[in-house]
């Protein structure tokens, strides 16, 4: 098993693709580093998934402490990223460096991610410099739903000149990869070729140099309608529906738990 790095994360442009994952406890962290992916995301999509928000907006450092540190305890390969969550690094240089060394010191991240391409240069910058690891989000960003929304990004050229500009900004600002969500085929390809450091793509086509998918959606466990990208790799919501209603009935009929599970 590779036990990965910020520097073997950097490096592995254009030579290994790169499997990243989004885990929000220690169960999903050791399901994702057991199988091998190399970034082990803790995103804010927690809010949206495990803890059933509608937006991302309402999740906080302390959430993210609480599941980040979850995570570290049963990942032991991948590098662990912790997302900051909104308002926890737009305020201020000094919240965010402090947040950020936070989610390091007191949960165990190897990283952070914040969105923003060319308008958090300097702040990543700063981060970085203070050896803070960072990975970038451009494209769709989730913490600004409400004023840019989720429509799919590039395609004209002002679009894809804009998109452009934030990759370099942010590469040349010093972070380790950066995810481009939802970003058109084409332009991601574009993107990727032009990065110095790995792109990783969430509804961004084939090209980026890995991929990220959120756990709760490659599982199965999200209900419909899901996004066009998404791709359930197993039903598991199906099958643990049964399992409860199973486990209800023997409760309901006196057949759990029987002499095998019981203490003689
Ligand atoms: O919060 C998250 O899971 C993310 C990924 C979808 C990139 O930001």
């Amino acid at each position: 098993m590779q036990n990965w790095t910020i520097r073997k994360i950097r490096e592995a442009k254009n030579t290994t693709p790169l499997a990243t994952i989004t885990a929000y406890d220690a169960i999903t962290g050791r399901l994702a580093d057991d199988a091998g992916a190399a970034l082990i995301l803790v995103g804010d999509s927690l809010g949206t998934t495990a803890l059933g928000f509608s937006t991302t907006i309402p999740v906080t450092m302390e959430i993210m402490l609480h599941h980040v540190a979850a995570v570290r305890r049963s990942v032991h390969n991948a590098v662990v990223v912790a997302d900051m969550p909104f308002l926890s690094y737009q305020t201020s240089t000094e919240t965010a460096i402090r947040n950020a060394g936070r989610l390091m010191q007191e949960a165990g991240a190897d990283a952070v991610k914040l969105e923003g391409g060319a308008i958090r240069a300097d702040l990543i910058r700063t981060l970085v410099d203070n050896g803070i690891p960072v990975m970038a989000h451009i494209g769709v960003l989730p913490q600004s739903v409400k004023t840019s929304g989720y429509a799919a990004q590039g395609g004209t050229a002002a679009e894809n000149d804009r998109l452009k500009a934030d990759a370099l900004a942010v590469a040349e600002a010093g972070v380790f990869c950066t995810v481009l969500e939802c970003v058109r085929e084409n332009t991601a390809r574009e993107l990727t070729a032009c990065s110095p450091v790995p792109t990783i793509g969430i509804g961004s086509g084939i090209h980026c140099d890995g991929q990220i998918i959120v756990i709760a959606d490659l599982l199965g466990l999200t209900t419909p309608p899901l996004p066009k990208f998404v791709k359930p790799y197993a039903q598991c919501g199906t099958t643990a529906q049964a399992a409860i209603e199973a486990y209800i009935a023997d409760v309901h009929q006196r057949t759990y738990p029987d002499a095998e599970h019981s203490y003689q």
